[in-house]
């Protein structure tokens, strides 16, 4: 009973397991047609717009360095930075991710982001150093 037991545990922790920012940032790229150019997610995070709900910029929430940690400029609360090399549990979960391209792309673009800049965006964050 027991040998049977702990692989049947093992599955379901698995199964519950975040998935790694490789394994989100693949799905994207599938969504997106098969590429991301980081250089092109670097533009999105760092450029100005108009026509957006709060923001002119990912920026103003989430600071010039996405090393750093931002700060909400509705709420003032701190935002954990942005690029995983400094937030070790960025871009696990493709809900979250989702979620947060969903609110804050409008907040920012006026507009949805297309899956073509969530690929390129991630593939940038990912990609900082
Ligand atoms: C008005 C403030 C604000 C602006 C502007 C903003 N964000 Fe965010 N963002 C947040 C907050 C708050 C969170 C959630 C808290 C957290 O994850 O630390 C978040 C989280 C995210 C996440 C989730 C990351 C993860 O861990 O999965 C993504 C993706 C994201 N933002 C993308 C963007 C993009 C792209 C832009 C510009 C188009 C942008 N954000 C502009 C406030 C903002």
């Amino acid at each position: 009973m027991k040998r049977l037991l702990l692989p049947a545990l093992l599955c379901a922790a698995m199964n519950v397991q975040a998935d790694t920012p490789q394994q989100v940032l693949a799905g994207l790229i599938t969504v997106a047609g098969g590429k991301a150019l980081p250089s092109q997610g670097e533009k999105l995070f760092r450029g100005k717009f108009s026509g957006g709900k709060s923001a002119e910029s990912c920026t103003a929430c989430h600071s010039d360095d996405p090393k750093a940690v931002g700060q909400h400029i509705k709420t003032h609360k701190a935002i954990d930075p942005i690029a995983l090399v400094a937030q070790r549990d960025r871009f696990s979960d493709p809900a979250k991710v989702e979620k947060w391209f969903r609110r804050n792309c409008p907040e920012v673009l006026g507009r949805a982001c297309t899956p073509q800049e969530k690929a390129d965006f991630v593939a940038y964050m990912i990609s900082v150093k």
